[in-house]
């Protein structure tokens, strides 16, 4: 087994050798980016410097950008877990070159990286470039393309012309983009997916896994302007992202990139918690999966700062908490709070690379502890009444609107999690009869009315503030239960003022 840390590090050497400087990957919330929710390619933290509005002291740089695609227009969430090779949160290894070197170079790299250091084999590898595009007046990249077959050893039918769905790389509705060329793997017919679905094609961009995407070379030429319009950039740049999970993956011969030390110390602990084997069961496996993509996501995006919440990044992260916890409780029996020990599982993984994740262990383990259990409390009588209501319905059958709204309103069962659960089983929501049961139950709670807690702000006179006594005690354990007194009891002893608390 070549480990993920080797093949980084091989990375990071063969570029510094060809004049790059090793970046840090910044952060997964990009603080400074309100088009982004989440960072989703290593080319976000340069963007300042695509749009001619930023500088860096250099032209080259390389790095392994922490990249998290849950949401907006690079979302990978309904794949994780049932495929191999999606995730919500990856590492994504670039090399970039600002103003400074162009095509040649960049496919030239590629190849020599991938043949020369990754020894994979030539004749698996296929190259896509873009045909153009009339509408907005961009030309087929034939330049890329006799790159392709005049300096690598790609032959011509193995360079193929695909449209902008695939080779036209923008990074969100506005900002930088351009033309890219993909290298791909054919991975052999034992790779498909979807063997034996009438009419399925194994091919390159197609819907199996037997090929598969594993680096992307795009040449940043245009800044998409709101109006939809292509504007040209003064300088030309490039960006590529490789995914290291696959590349992983590829390395070893593998062809799940769970089957990576990326995810294996994962497993076994997911093992010893659940009593289940990993490998044994498909829909165990895939319980495997989503538990380990999801830990993933919110240890690093809790590390670098989120927290699950009610709101935009926040509620991101309740989400996939959510479906990792139900997939634990439901498929591997998992009673107890689970997802916290995986936490240091992580922290281990990442120790050489990402420090801030061990750095900030305790924090993860109190956030993801509390969390969970807020959610138990909920879920259990959820999924039970959720099975009672489906029990029956066929495929492609609808779910009531108004017991499903019922399940929410009455019960607190998250909304989203009723949608999952419904695709799971091919059934679909009523819509309609939610909106109007939601509309009924707004009218009735319209007319009640609502009690707030009340008192004067001279009661408080004479407290001294309540003492914070959270996340972590002296010996660094964290802390969810705390003995304190009340001080002081306001309206009918509904409210009171505690002496300490750890929330
Ligand atoms: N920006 C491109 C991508 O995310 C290449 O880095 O695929």
């Amino acid at each position: 087994m070549i480990s993920s840390n080797e093949i980084r590090t091989s990375f990071f050497q063969f570029f510094k050798e060809k004049g790059h400087t090793i970046v840090e990957s910044a952060p997964v919330v990009p603080h400074d980016d309100p088009t982004l929710l989440f960072t989703n390619a290593g080319m976000n933290q340069f963007k300042d410097i695509f749009l001619g509005t930023g500088t860096r002291d250099y032209v080259r740089a390389a790095d392994t950008q922490k990249c998290v695609r849950v949401s907006g227009k690079h979302n990978d969430l309904e794949e994780v877990g049932v495929d191999t090779y999606h995730h919500t949160y990856f590492e994504m290894l670039g090399n970039w070159s600002f103003g400074d070197y162009f095509k040649e170079e960049a496919i030239t790299w590629a190849w020599e990286f991938l043949t020369e250091r990754c020894h994979i084999d030539p004749s698996i590898m296929y190259a896509t470039v873009f045909e153009g595009d009339a509408a907005n007046n961009v030309e087929p990249d034939n330049e890329a393309a006799n790159i392709w077959t005049s300096r690598t050893g790609i032959p011509r039918e193995r360079v193929l012309f695909c449209s902008g769905k695939d080779n036209f790389w923008e990074m969100g509705d506005t900002g930088p983009c351009g033309p890219c060329t993909e290298i791909h793997v054919d991975r052999g017919p034992a790779a498909c997916d979807m063997q034996g679905t009438p009419g399925h094609e194994c091919r390159v961009n197609g819907d199996c896994a037997r090929f598969i995407e594993i680096w992307n070379l795009v040449f940043i030429q245009y800044n998409r302007l709101p109006d939809g319009r292509l504007e040209p950039l003064p300088s030309r740049h490039v960006d590529t992202g490789m995914g290291f999970e696959r590349l992983c993956a590829l390395m070893n011969k593998k062809l799940s990139n769970y089957d990576t030390d990326l995810f294996t110390p994962l497993f076994d602990t997911l093992c010893g918690l659940s009593g289940h084997t990993y490998g044994s069961l498909l829909e165990k496996d895939i319980a495997f999966r989503v538990i380990g993509d999801h830990a993933r996501t919110l240890c690093v995006a809790i590390s670098d700062g989120v927290n699950p919440g009610n709101m935009g990044r926040g509620y991101v992260l309740r989400r996939i908490l959510r479906r990792a916890v139900r997939f634990g409780r439901q498929v591997l029996g998992l009673r107890d709070p689970f997802m916290h020990q995986l936490a240091p599982v992580i922290a281990t993984i990442y120790s050489e690379i990402f420090p801030e994740i061990s750095g900030r262990l305790a924090h993860m383990e109190q956030v993801l502890m509390a969390e969970e259990n807020a959610f138990a409390r909920t879920i259990d009588n959820g999924i039970r009444l959720f099975e009672d209501l489906v029990a029956g319905l066929k495929e492609h059958a609808q779910l009531p609107g108004d017991s499903a709204f019922d399940l929410y309103s009455t019960y607190g069962f998250p909304k989203d999690l009723i949608e999952l659960m419904a695709r799971e089983r091919k059934i679909t929501l009523d819509q309609s009869g939610w909106n109007k049961a939601e509309a009924e139950h707004e009218k009735a709670s319209a007319g009640k009315k609502r009690t707030f807690a009340a008192f004067d702000i001279e009661e408080l006179d004479g407290l001294s503030p309540t003492e914070f006594c959270g996340y972590a005690d002296a010996n660094g354990m964290y802390r969810l239960t705390h003995r304190t007194r009340a001080l002081r009891l306001f309206n009918d002893a509904t409210m009171l003022v505690l002496e300490s608390t750890p929330f």
